[in-house]
């Protein structure tokens, strides 16, 4: 069952997202309330939303809208565990629930938005994001970046909210100049 403070989240993110056309405003609007969410976290997850699997960093769906609008998902990270090179071809908002997550960025230096090769990129600015942090990207120039815990830190656990069900994204191979669309796996709910 849907706990109110998750239904009410839910609700108004869909709210703000239908009639929302620029990403930058979406998220704008949307990272307030997921700080809000993060203090009611404990609310409405459930142990099956902590799984975590010692191969990689582990993606627990919470919500993904039936037409497609919006998924939100808690991922649960392991020390040295790390996304690829990637971005989502969506708006996001990430809040962090336990630990330090790590993002580090980087900056398409070359001119070509939808292209996907002949891709260079900069390695750019690291963040780290404790308990009650809220960050956000939006796509088109994509936000290009790996997300993980470093090896020697604690787990960490976060809340992602996305624009649309984030079943794939495009990763990059930085020296190779190229990315590719993939699939990336999720535990249902
Ligand atoms: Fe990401």
């Amino acid at each position: 069952m849907t706990s109110p403070a998750l239904s009410t989240f839910l609700s108004r993110a869909s709210g703000l997202t239908d009639g929302c056309t620029e990403p930058a405003d979406c998220v704008l609007a949307l990272a307030p309330l997921m700080g809000d969410l993060i203090e009611q976290a404990e609310s409405f997850l459930e142990p099956r939303h902590y799984r975590g699997d010692p191969a990689r960093y582990s993606r627990n769906l919470v919500h993904a809208a039936p037409d497609g609008s919006l998924s939100l998902y808690v991922i649960v990270w392991q020390p040295g565990q790390w996304t690829p090179v990637h971005d989502h071809g969506s708006w996001g908002v990430v809040g962090v629930l336990a630990g330090v997550l790590e993002e580090r960025s980087y900056v398409r230096l070359s001119p070509d938005r939808g292209a996907h090769s002949g891709i260079e990129l900069a390695r750019g600015g690291v963040i780290l994001l404790a308990r009650g942090a809220v960050t956000s990207f939006v796509p088109n120039p994509d936000h290009i970046h790996v997300t993980g815990v470093a090896a020697g830190r604690p787990p960490a656990v976060s809340l992602h909210l996305y624009g649309r069900t984030m079943s794939d994204f495009n990763t990059y191979d930085v020296a190779a100049g190229t990315r590719q669309r993939v699939s990336v796996a999720h535990n249902e709910s």
